[in-house]
């Protein structure tokens, strides 16, 4: 599988087409891409050095936001510098995509005192297949803007103590979860959302909760192991059989 996955993830370039601020802490970076990266799906990230000297060493994970033939628009922070016309260096497509269940009404996107980019791949495609989305934006992710998602994604706020208006309700709602924590206590925070589910639902069953992890890649191909994971039952690398990983099968 590795093998196979390595195989499809391409070295190449990408030019930056377009930069547009889309609150006061991010912007949207459009990248015209090469045939090669145009397979990239919702779920699966890229693999960033933006000069030739290799600065810095290692390469900073990217998220789509939205993927179009030819076209691949990243969320980054508002504070750093992107020049329309700069050729970029791009390792990917990193990862896997998301899994879907086949009957899929509602969707619940969790974000947990980080911001949801990672997430919001999956809400383009999720529209056009009429699935209803909620996301909520748990302690320091509800300092994030919300103003550019698209009017079809319900938006709650709610606290660190992963409290929020209806949370019974909304957790009853969800065919499946989709969540992302921050990443310096990224296994101690998905813990308390499983904890926080299993509080709420009688039986949370496999394919139904998922963590989106955020951990830092270096090779982005299996190679290196830096990004491991412990499952109840062997390990993971998120480079590879992630970022989505079923929490019911992650060791928390
Ligand atoms: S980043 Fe090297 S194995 Fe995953």
């Amino acid at each position: 599988m590795i093998a196979q996955l390595t195989d499809a993830m391409q070295q190449t370039q990408a030019l930056i087409q377009r930069v547009r601020r889309i609150n006061a802490h991010f912007q949207h970076v459009d990248l015209g891409i090469e045939e090669q990266l145009g397979d990239i799906k919702p779920g699966q990230s890229l693999l960033v050095r933006q000069t030739q000297d290799w600065q810095p060493y290692l390469r900073e994970q990217w998220w789509p936001v939205r993927i179009a033939p030819n076209l691949v628009v990243v969320e980054r922070p508002g504070h750093i510098k992107y020049e329309p016309g700069e050729f970029i260096s791009v390792l990917g497509p990193v990862g896997s995509f998301f899994r879907f269940r086949r009957s899929l009404r509602h969707v619940l996107l969790i974000a947990y005192d980080t911001p949801p980019t990672p997430l919001l791949s999956m809400i383009p495609l999720l529209i056009a297949n009429q699935t209803s989305l909620t996301l909520v934006l748990l302690g320091e992710a509800a300092a994030y803007q919300t103003d550019h998602l698209a009017g079809q994604v319900e938006v709650i706020h709610g606290g660190a103590d992963l409290e929020w208006e209806h949370r019974i309700m909304t957790v009853g709602l969800a065919d499946q979860v989709f969540a992302v924590a921050r990443p310096d206590d990224e296994i101690r925070r998905f813990g308390d959302i499983w904890r926080m589910f299993a509080e709420l639902r009688a039986d949370i069953r496999k394919n139904y909760l998922f963590g989106v992890f955020q951990s830092i890649q270096p090779c982005g191909a299996g190679v290196c192991q830096a990004c491991m994971i412990r499952l109840k039952q062997g390990t993971a690398l998120t480079c590879v059989e992630g970022p989505t990983l079923d929490l019911s099968q992650v060791q928390l």
